[in-house]
């Protein structure tokens, strides 16, 4: 039994002035964590130690981004940069809970953290990450023209911004068809790291149909917003008064007055043409008389001709 002792005594000796004194203080982290922009992220961090160390005490703890030091104690000294600090808010060299709070959560504070501790039984070292994600807002759609009609070609424009990472604009039908491979997608990043998303759909005249749905994607494909564009009804004949200007307003009582004196024209014309006939009715019995076609000769057999150019002679 002393032996193993001896030995177990000389392991430990051999880890402590090793790199790392892993046998008694661990610096155990989250592996990762998504802080939502805008809003605080936590930075889970827990000093951890051997059942043999009693009562530890923390000398000194780092947290840094990428080689630059964001929260130092040193001693009994805490130098944090703005924005960052102990999660616990009563933070002591007693207390192993190391977590590290980031106040206003925005693109930049994505990366890799160190949180390095040296304590009186040992030193750690432990790591995580940040991802930052901000949802997309609602979608605006707006059309070109503004006013469709059956014979333009027309492009929508759906907006959306203020999400990361980059996401998806993509375009649907009313029968839910998508439209995305006729549209074309802009992302531009805005000076706070989010993105602007700018999409334009083409559609060509005559086949659009009355409904058109934008739907904004996150970058891990899942659907945050959308947005519905509805065609107003495209009529071809959109002469309904009121949209044209004040020359219609003079042309349409032109119009009914015009037909109005047209219609009493063809009246008094149709009114002489039956006085006119009536009148000539009275002289035909006169004129008949005079006019007296020649006798038929039956023996040329044309007897369509017959009918019309000679009289059947009485028999
Ligand atoms: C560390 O402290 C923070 C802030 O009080 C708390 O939310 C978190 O759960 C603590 N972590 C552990 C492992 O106790
Ligand atoms: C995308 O949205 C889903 C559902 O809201 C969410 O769980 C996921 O974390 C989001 N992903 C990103 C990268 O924003």
């Amino acid at each position: 039994m002393a032996s193993i002792g001896i030995l177990l005594f000389f392991t430990a000796i051999y880890i402590r002035t090793g790199n790392t004194n892993a046998g008694f203080v661990n610096v155990k982290c989250q592996a990762e964590k998504v802080g939502q922009y805008g809003q605080q992220s936590l930075l889970q961090c827990v000093v951890e130690t051997t059942q043999d160390v009693v009562n530890p005490e923390i000398r000194v703890v780092t947290w840094k981004k990428e080689g630059r030091p964001l929260l130092v104690f040193h001693g009994e000294k805490n130098k944090p940069q703005p924005g960052y600090s102990f999660a616990e808010p009563s933070w002591n060299k007693r207390n192993m809970n190391v977590s590290l709070l980031i106040t206003n959560t925005a693109v930049e504070h994505e990366g890799v953290y160190k949180c390095t501790v040296m304590t009186d039984s040992g030193d750690g070292e432990g790591s995580t990450s940040l991802k930052v994600t901000a949802k997309y807002n609602k979608p605006t759609i707006h059309s070109n023209p503004e006013k469709i009609t059956l014979n333009t070609d027309v492009t929508l424009m759906c907006n959306s911004d203020g999400g990361y990472p980059k996401g998806q604009l993509r375009w649907f039908d009313e029968h839910n068809t998508e439209w995305t491979k006729s549209s074309e997608m802009e992302a531009k990043q805005t000076e706070s790291g989010l993105f602007n998303l700018c999409s334009k759909l083409s559609l060509l005249k005559g086949s659009i149909f009355t409904k058109y749905t934008c739907k904004v994607f996150n970058a891990s494909g899942d659907k945050e917003e959308e947005a519905t564009f509805e065609v107003q009804n495209p009529t071809p004949d959109h002469y309904t008064g009121e949209e044209l200007g004040p020359a219609s307003k003079i042309f349409a009582p032109v119009v009914v007055i015009g037909s109005l004196i047209v219609g009493l024209l063809l009246a008094l014309l149709i009114y002489r043409r039956r006085s006119q006939q009536a009148r000539r009715h009275s002289t035909t019995p006169l004129m008949s008389d005079h006019r007296e076609l020649p006798i038929c000769d039956y023996d040329d057999g044309d007897h369509q001709e017959r009918d019309k150019t000679c009289q059947v002679s009485p028999v």
